[in-house]
C-alpha cells in the first residue's frame, strides 16, 4: 500500500506501525485538517458528541518524586507545599455531584506512607457515602503497592490514571533519576486492571529526544495494555526543573508543540476508536482554545479544575497552567460556553465509562 494519505485513512484492515507514523508526520493544513476530521467523524461513530466532565481535584503537591520535567518534583524548593483537608476535598467533591458532575478526579503528588493511605481510603469511603455510590471516582496518585490500590478500589475508587510518560524505556530512564523505575510502572498497570480498575494511561507528547516513532510505539502500547482511558497531554517546559532549564529556548515552537499533540489525539482515537480520550489542560496551556482543538481532533473528556483557587497556583507542572485565577463555577461556565461553540454536549450525571470498558465488561475479561 503506498503511503497516501488518502489510501491509509481509506483502509478497512488495521493501520500498520508505518501508517501511523506517517500520519503523525503529517505536516501540511489539508493533510491535518483531514486528519483531524476522519477522527472526529470516528469519534461520532463510537463516542458521540457527547463531553464528559471529571471534576479534578488536586487535593496535595507533596511528591516523594523527583521526574526531571515536572513543576512540583521533590527537589523544586521553590514550591509551597500544600495539603487539602480532609473537609476541603469533600466539599469539592459536592460540589461536583451538585452540579450534575458524574465523577471527580482525586490527584496530587505521589506519597506512600501509612497515614496518607488511611486518609485517601477515608476520603473515598466519605465520597461513597454521601453521593450514595452515585459520584464515580478517578485516582490519580502514582505507583503505589497492590495492597494499598486493593483497600482504594474497595473503599469506593474505580478508574485509576497512571500514565506511562512514554513507553520508550530508555527515554523514560533519561526523564527519571535512577531510583524511577519503569518496570515497576508497567508492573502497577498490570496490578490495577487485576484489581478491576477502568484503567486510563497515556504520555507525554513532544518530549526532547522523543520521535515519532516512540510515540507511533505508545499507540501500540495502549492496544497493547487494552485501556479503556487516554490521558496525554502536550510536555510542556517548566522553568523550574532540570529538563526544563535544558531545553527552554530549543524546543519546538507552542504551535508545533500542539500540533504534535493534536494529531496524537486524532490517531490514537482513529488507531483505538471506543476509548475514552481526555482533552488535556495542557492544551490550554499551549494555546487558548487547545482543548476545544482536542475535542475537535478526537477527545471527548474534558476534566475541569475544581480545585479551590487558593491552592491553584502551587500545582504546576509545567509553566501557564490555565484557570489558576478562576473558581469552579467560573471554569464550568466558561467551558459550557466553549463546548457548545463547537456543536458538541455536556453529558451530566452519568459517569461516562467508554464503550470499549463496557463491551470488555460484558465479554467478561
Ligand atoms: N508538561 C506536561 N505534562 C507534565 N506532567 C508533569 N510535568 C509535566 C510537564 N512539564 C504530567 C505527567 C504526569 C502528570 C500528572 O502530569 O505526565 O503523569
Ligand atoms: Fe511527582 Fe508526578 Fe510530578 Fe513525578 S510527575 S514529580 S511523580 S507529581
Ligand atoms: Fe477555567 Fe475557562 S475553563 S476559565
Amino acid at each position: 500500500m503506498g503511503n497516501d494519505l488518502d489510501s491509509i485513512l481509506g483502509v478497512a484492515h488495521e493501520l500498520t506501525k508505518e501508517d501511523l507514523i506517517y500520519l503523525l508526520d503529517l505536516a501540511d493544513e489539508t493533510s491535518l485538517e483531514k486528519l483531524y476530521r476522519h477522527a472526529y467523524q470516528i469519534k461520532l461513530r463510537h463516542v458521540g458528541n457527547k463531553v464528559y466532565f471529571r471534576g479534578l481535584i488536586e487535593f496535595s503537591n507533596i511528591c516523594r518524586k523527583n521526574c526531571f520535567y515536572c513543576g512540583i518534583r521533590r527537589d523544586n524548593d521553590k514550591v509551597e507545599r500544600f495539603e487539602m483537608t480532609a473537609e476541603e476535598i469533600l466539599s469539592a467533591a459536592k460540589w461536583a455531584y451538585e452540579s450534575g458532575y458524574g465523577s471527580v478526579v482525586l490527584q496530587a503528588g505521589e506519597r506512600e506512607d501509612k497515614k496518607y493511605i488511611s486518609f485517601v481510603e477515608k476520603i473515598l469511603q466519605e465520597i461513597k457515602k454521601f453521593s450514595h455510590g452515585e459520584l464515580g471516582v478517578t485516582l490519580s496518585l502514582g505507583e503505589q503497592s497492590r495492597d494499598t490500590l486493593e483497600r482504594w478500589f474497595e473503599a469506593g475508587a474505580h478508574r485509576y490514571l497512571l500514565r506511562i510518560e512514554t513507553s520508550n524505556g530508555e527515554l523514560y530512564r533519561r526523564l527519571h533519576p535512577d531510583d524511577h523505575d519503569f518496570a515497576s510502572r508497567l508492573q502497577t498497570l498490570k496490578h490495577l486492571a487485576e484489581i478491576g480498575y477502568q484503567v486510563g494511561t497515556g504520555v507525554m507528547i513532544g518530549l526532547p529526544g522523543q520521535t515519532t516513532e516512540d510515540l507511533a510505539d505508545d499507540i501500540l502500547f495502549f492496544k497493547e495494555q487494552d485501556v479503556a482511558m487516554i490521558g496525554m497531554g502536550p510536555y510542556v517546559i517548566h522553568r523550574d526543573t532540570p529538563l526544563g532549564q535544558e531545553f527552554r529556548g530549543s524546543l519546538r515552537s507552542n504551535d508545533e508543540q500542539l500540533t504534535l499533540a493534536l494529531k496524537m489525539i486524532a490517531v490514537t482515537r482513529i488507531y483505538l476508536r471506543d476509548v475514552n480520550i481526555a482533552s488535556a489542560t495542557a492544551l490550554q496551556a499551549l494555546n487558548e482554545t487547545g482543548r476545544e482543538l482536542g475535542l475537535q481532533a478526537g477527545a471527548n473528556i474534558i476534566m475541569p479544575n475544581i480545585t479551590d483557587v487558593k491552592y491553584r497556583a502551587s500545582y504546576q507542572l509545567y509553566d501557564g497552567k490555565p484557570c489558576i485565577n478562576e473558581n469552579a463555577s467560573h471554569c464550568i461556565n466558561c467551558l459550557r460556553s466553549r463546548i457548545s461553540a463547537i456543536g458538541e454536549e455536556i453529558a451530566f450525571g452519568q459517569w461516562g465509562d467508554s464503550p470499549h470498558f463496557k463491551s470488555k465488561k460484558d465479554k467478561g475479561t
